[in-house]
């Protein structure tokens, strides 16, 4: 949610197109969960020896995997782009996974999803300004990313 104040923040454009419906919120919480995933690294263990992509990993191995990474890569058209207008199209497969896949899917899924939506349903009725110069403040890597000093203000259109 954060991410997203400041995404609006620098994004007047969008601001307005949420306020007027040619965008839905649903459309910008996946595009806030393309660029700015909570969780955006997790770990397997190879139980037995697998081929990914070509390399072979002996059982055993530990193996990371990043939604950061995979929502960055040219899969994506314009990858470091906030454009909440290209979820109005399929997105390319494999290539989206915020809240993880296959047997550990996240259960809190629908949840969040309903929290953002909510959270962004208020805020379409708000103007959001930066607040200062380092609008993106900084990322503290933790097992989920945390904004750092972050800057904006909310206010009435
Ligand atoms: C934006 C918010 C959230 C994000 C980005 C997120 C992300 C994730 C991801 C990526 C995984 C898979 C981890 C893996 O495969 O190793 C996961 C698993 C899980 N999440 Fe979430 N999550 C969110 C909110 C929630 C909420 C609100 C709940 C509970 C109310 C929740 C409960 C769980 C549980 C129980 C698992 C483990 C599922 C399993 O191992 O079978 N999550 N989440």
């Amino acid at each position: 949610m954060a991410w997203g104040l400041v995404e609006l923040a620098n994004r007047p454009d969008i601001q307005r197109n949420l306020q007027n419906a040619s965008i839905e919120v649903s459309e910008v919480r996946k595009e806030i969960l393309r660029l700015w995933p909570p969780s955006w690294l997790f770990a397997r263990d190879a139980l037995v020896q697998i081929d990914v992509a070509g390399h072979r990993l002996p059982r055993g191995s530990h193996i990371l995997i990043s939604s950061w990474v995979l929502h960055r890569t040219t899969a994506w058209d314009d990858a470091m782009a906030f454009a909440p207008e290209r979820w109005a199209e399929m997105p390319p497969p494999n290539a989206y996974i915020p809240y993880g896949a296959g047997k550990r899917f996240c259960m809190g899924a629908n949840f969040a999803n309903g929290q953002i939506d909510a959270f962004l349903g208020v805020l379409r009725d708000k103007r959001i300004f930066p607040a200062g110069a380092a609008v993106y403040g900084s990322i503290d890597d933790r097992a989920t990313l945390v904004p750092v000093g972050l800057k904006f203000r909310v206010g009435s259109i």
